[in-house]
């Protein structure tokens, strides 16, 4: 397994592992038409994932035997409260239960901390068992904050991390 930054030839399966994951997890949990406006739009992400790509190190890919599995981007929290933490903004894994997610959690929490930030944050839409994985790291649970998504309203958990 090997974690390294992301690449612009890596943005279509970006996208892909991305929409799968919506599709495999997040149904019932959102709108059908909301699940159906990501699906739909895959082509347009990946064009504009290409377009608005910057090789930064800020965006991860999980690769197994260079095939990509998972997904991680992180950032600096716009979240009232956390203003002087870094977060988890994107989290895939296409293979769920090979460890793959702690792996790009722990090198999440590795970069964020050499960049300087004391915390990280990670918001977990309500409803999403994935809950259970951010408590089972050691994510303690802050609050609820709204989502807007495309013009929906959802919830999602905040959780919080010692970096
Ligand atoms: C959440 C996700 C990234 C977890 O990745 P994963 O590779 O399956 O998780 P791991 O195999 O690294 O699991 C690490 C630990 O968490 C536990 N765990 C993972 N998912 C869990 C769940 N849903 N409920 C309870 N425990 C869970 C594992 O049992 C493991 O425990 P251990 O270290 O004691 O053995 C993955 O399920 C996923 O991509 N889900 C769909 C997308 C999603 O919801 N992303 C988060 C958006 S906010």
């Amino acid at each position: 397994m090997k974690i390294r930054r992301k690449e612009l030839k890596d943005c279509q399966r970006w996208v892909d592992i991305n929409i799968k994951g919506w599709n495999d997890h997040f149904r019932k949990i959102v709108s059908d038409k909301l699940l159906k406006t990501i699906t739909d739009n895959r082509d347009v992400r990946i064009e504009q994932d290409k377009q608005e790509f910057i090789n930064d190190d800020w965006h991860y890919v999980l690769e197994e035997d260079n095939q990509i599995f998972g997904i991680t981007k992180i950032k600096h929290s716009e979240r009232n409260g956390f203003e002087n933490c870094g977060e988890i903004q994107v989290l895939y894994v296409e293979k769920t239960g090979e460890g793959y997610g702690k792996a790009l959690m722990n090198k999440a929490f590795e970069v964020l901390k050499d960049k300087g930030y004391k915390k990280a944050v990670v918001g977990c839409l309500f409803g999403n068992p994935s809950n259970e994985f951010y408590k089972h790291i050691g994510g303690k649970f802050v609050r609820q904050d709204p989502w807007y998504i495309f013009d929906e309203q959802y919830m999602e958990n905040v959780y919080e991390y010692d970096l």
